[in-house]
Protein backbone atom coordinates (compact mmCIF):
# COMPACT_ATOMS: atom_id res chain seq x y z
CA UNK A 1 0.00 0.00 0.00
CA UNK A 2 1.16 3.43 -1.21
CA UNK A 3 1.30 5.68 2.09
CA UNK A 4 2.60 8.82 3.57
CA UNK A 5 4.49 10.33 6.13
CA UNK A 6 2.29 11.92 8.40
CA UNK A 7 2.55 13.41 12.23
CA UNK A 8 2.54 11.04 14.78
CA UNK A 9 -0.56 12.83 16.08
CA UNK A 10 -2.25 12.01 12.59
CA UNK A 11 -5.62 11.18 13.23
CA UNK A 12 -5.18 10.64 17.51
CA UNK A 13 -8.11 10.30 18.44
CA UNK A 14 -9.20 7.54 15.61
CA UNK A 15 -6.32 5.29 17.18
CA UNK A 16 -7.72 5.74 20.37
CA UNK A 17 -11.15 5.30 19.78
CA UNK A 18 -10.32 1.71 18.15
CA UNK A 19 -7.67 1.00 20.32
CA UNK A 20 -10.34 1.34 22.96
CA UNK A 21 -12.70 -0.61 21.10
CA UNK A 22 -11.70 -3.58 19.02
CA UNK A 23 -8.34 -2.66 19.33
CA UNK A 24 -5.52 -2.14 16.79
CA UNK A 25 -3.29 -5.02 15.86
CA UNK A 26 0.50 -5.13 17.01
CA UNK A 27 3.09 -6.97 14.31
CA UNK A 28 6.48 -7.80 14.63
CA UNK A 29 9.23 -9.78 12.72
CA UNK A 30 12.20 -11.86 14.27
CA UNK A 31 15.31 -11.27 12.50
CA UNK A 32 14.79 -14.76 11.47
CA UNK A 33 11.92 -14.10 9.39
CA UNK A 34 8.70 -15.16 11.05
CA UNK A 35 5.74 -12.76 11.81
CA UNK A 36 2.98 -12.60 14.11
CA UNK A 37 0.17 -10.48 15.08
CA UNK A 38 -2.27 -9.76 18.17
CA UNK A 39 -5.06 -7.29 19.30
CA UNK A 40 -3.95 -4.80 21.47
CA UNK A 41 -6.57 -2.66 23.56
CA UNK A 42 -3.85 -0.76 25.73
CA UNK A 43 -1.57 1.39 25.04
CA UNK A 44 -0.10 5.27 25.14
CA UNK A 45 0.70 7.33 22.02
CA UNK A 46 2.12 10.23 23.46
CA UNK A 47 6.11 12.12 24.28
CA UNK A 48 8.55 10.73 26.30
CA UNK A 49 12.34 11.80 26.48
CA UNK A 50 10.67 14.43 23.79
CA UNK A 51 10.30 11.48 21.67
CA UNK A 52 6.68 10.21 19.79
CA UNK A 53 6.48 6.86 21.75
CA UNK A 54 3.65 4.03 21.44
CA UNK A 55 3.70 2.18 24.73
CA UNK A 56 2.09 -1.16 24.56
CA UNK A 57 1.59 -3.86 27.34
CA UNK A 58 2.41 -7.47 26.10
CA UNK A 59 1.96 -10.11 28.81
CA UNK A 60 4.89 -12.93 28.29
CA UNK A 61 2.48 -15.76 27.49
CA UNK A 62 1.54 -14.04 24.31
CA UNK A 63 3.61 -15.63 21.54
CA UNK A 64 3.63 -12.18 20.52
CA UNK A 65 5.85 -11.63 23.34
CA UNK A 66 9.21 -13.59 22.39
CA UNK A 67 9.07 -11.67 18.69
CA UNK A 68 8.86 -8.46 20.23
CA UNK A 69 11.94 -9.44 22.51
CA UNK A 70 13.97 -10.99 19.11
CA UNK A 71 13.17 -7.77 17.09
CA UNK A 72 13.25 -5.18 19.48
CA UNK A 73 10.74 -3.43 17.56
CA UNK A 74 7.25 -3.72 16.30
CA UNK A 75 4.97 -2.05 14.22
CA UNK A 76 0.63 -0.54 15.41
CA UNK A 77 -1.22 -1.22 12.63
CA UNK A 78 -4.93 0.64 12.50
CA UNK A 79 -7.54 -1.78 10.83
CA UNK A 80 -10.32 -1.06 9.13
CA UNK A 81 -14.01 -1.29 10.44
CA UNK A 82 -14.43 -4.60 7.71
CA UNK A 83 -11.32 -6.06 9.07
CA UNK A 84 -13.30 -6.47 12.54
CA UNK A 85 -13.72 -9.95 12.37
CA UNK A 86 -10.08 -11.08 11.94
CA UNK A 87 -9.02 -8.57 14.90
CA UNK A 88 -11.34 -10.32 16.92
CA UNK A 89 -9.49 -13.69 15.53
CA UNK A 90 -6.08 -12.13 15.93
CA UNK A 91 -7.52 -11.08 19.91
CA UNK A 92 -8.33 -14.70 20.91
CA UNK A 93 -5.94 -17.19 18.92
CA UNK A 94 -2.29 -17.45 19.31
CA UNK A 95 0.12 -17.71 16.68
CA UNK A 96 1.21 -20.54 18.36
CA UNK A 97 -1.60 -22.76 17.19
CA UNK A 98 -2.32 -20.92 14.09
CA UNK A 99 -0.24 -18.69 11.49
CA UNK A 100 -3.07 -15.66 11.79
CA UNK A 101 -1.18 -13.91 8.71
CA UNK A 102 -1.56 -16.78 6.14
CA UNK A 103 -4.91 -17.67 7.93
CA UNK A 104 -6.83 -14.17 6.46
CA UNK A 105 -4.41 -14.33 3.12
CA UNK A 106 -2.97 -10.80 4.92
CA UNK A 107 -0.83 -8.61 2.49
CA UNK A 108 2.01 -7.39 4.67
CA UNK A 109 5.23 -5.18 3.51
CA UNK A 110 8.35 -4.37 5.46
CA UNK A 111 8.44 -1.28 7.23
CA UNK A 112 9.99 1.63 6.02
CA UNK A 113 12.22 2.50 9.36
CA UNK A 114 11.88 -0.83 10.98
CA UNK A 115 12.19 -4.97 9.61
CA UNK A 116 8.81 -5.94 10.91
CA UNK A 117 5.78 -5.70 8.58
CA UNK A 118 3.04 -3.98 8.44
CA UNK A 119 -0.39 -5.25 7.13
CA UNK A 120 -0.97 -3.32 3.87
CA UNK A 121 -4.77 -2.94 4.36
CA UNK A 122 -4.70 -1.09 7.19
CA UNK A 123 -4.46 2.54 6.48
CA UNK A 124 -2.57 3.85 9.31
CA UNK A 125 0.62 2.56 10.51
CA UNK A 126 3.09 3.33 13.40
CA UNK A 127 6.40 1.79 12.90
CA UNK A 128 8.01 1.53 16.58
CA UNK A 129 12.02 0.92 18.29
CA UNK A 130 11.72 -0.46 21.33
CA UNK A 131 13.89 2.15 23.72
CA UNK A 132 12.73 0.47 27.17
CA UNK A 133 10.86 -2.00 28.89
CA UNK A 134 9.92 -2.90 31.99
CA UNK A 135 7.40 -4.96 33.88
CA UNK A 136 4.23 -3.94 36.12
CA UNK A 137 5.38 -4.56 38.90
CA UNK A 138 2.81 -5.73 41.51
CA UNK A 139 4.44 -4.08 44.62
CA UNK A 140 3.85 -0.88 43.65
CA UNK A 141 0.89 -1.68 41.59
CA UNK A 142 -2.66 -0.41 42.76
CA UNK A 143 -4.44 -3.15 44.72
CA UNK A 144 -7.73 -3.00 42.65
CA UNK A 145 -5.94 -3.32 39.40
CA UNK A 146 -3.55 -6.17 40.87
CA UNK A 147 -7.26 -7.76 41.79
CA UNK A 148 -8.63 -7.06 38.35
CA UNK A 149 -6.47 -7.36 36.06
CA UNK A 150 -3.71 -10.09 37.28
CA UNK A 151 -5.28 -13.03 39.63
CA UNK A 152 -3.14 -15.28 37.68
CA UNK A 153 0.16 -13.36 37.66
CA UNK A 154 1.45 -13.05 33.77
CA UNK A 155 2.21 -9.57 34.12
CA UNK A 156 2.69 -7.06 31.20
CA UNK A 157 5.63 -5.76 30.22
CA UNK A 158 5.82 -2.83 28.67
CA UNK A 159 7.54 -1.77 25.92
CA UNK A 160 8.68 1.90 24.89
CA UNK A 161 8.42 2.00 21.54
CA UNK A 162 10.34 5.72 19.92
CA UNK A 163 7.97 6.00 16.94
CA UNK A 164 10.02 6.03 14.05
CA UNK A 165 7.88 6.86 11.52
CA UNK A 166 3.91 7.44 11.06
CA UNK A 167 2.61 6.12 7.69
CA UNK A 168 -1.30 6.80 6.43
CA UNK A 169 -3.01 6.52 2.90
CA UNK A 170 -4.55 9.13 1.36
CA UNK A 171 -3.99 11.49 4.14
CA UNK A 172 -5.85 15.05 4.35
C1 LIG B 1 -9.77 -6.21 22.17
C2 LIG B 1 -8.57 -6.98 22.70
C3 LIG B 1 -7.50 -6.30 23.25
C4 LIG B 1 -6.38 -6.98 23.73
N1 LIG B 1 -5.34 -6.27 24.27
C5 LIG B 1 -4.23 -6.92 24.72
C6 LIG B 1 -3.12 -6.16 25.23
O1 LIG B 1 -3.08 -4.91 25.21
N2 LIG B 1 -2.06 -6.87 25.72
C7 LIG B 1 -2.03 -8.24 25.74
O2 LIG B 1 -1.03 -8.83 26.20
N3 LIG B 1 -3.07 -8.97 25.23
C8 LIG B 1 -4.15 -8.34 24.70
N4 LIG B 1 -5.20 -9.05 24.16
C9 LIG B 1 -5.09 -10.51 24.08
C10 LIG B 1 -4.23 -11.00 22.90
O3 LIG B 1 -4.55 -10.30 21.71
C11 LIG B 1 -4.51 -12.50 22.68
O4 LIG B 1 -4.12 -13.22 23.83
C12 LIG B 1 -3.84 -13.07 21.45
O5 LIG B 1 -4.43 -14.31 21.16
C13 LIG B 1 -2.34 -13.23 21.61
O6 LIG B 1 -1.83 -13.79 20.42
P1 LIG B 1 -0.38 -14.44 20.33
O7 LIG B 1 -0.29 -15.58 21.33
O8 LIG B 1 -0.28 -14.92 18.91
O9 LIG B 1 0.60 -13.36 20.65
C14 LIG B 1 -6.32 -8.40 23.67
C15 LIG B 1 -7.41 -9.09 23.11
C16 LIG B 1 -8.52 -8.40 22.62
C17 LIG B 1 -9.66 -9.17 22.01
Amino acid sequence: MNRKTVPFSYQFEETMRQLGSDGLLLAATKPSGGSNLMTIGWGALGLVWGLPTFVVLVRPSRFTYEFIEAAGEFTVNVPTPAMSDMVLFCGSQSGRDVDKIARFGLRVSRGHTVQSVTLDACPLVYECRVVQKNDILPGSLDAGILARFYPGGDFHRAYYGEILGTFAADPE
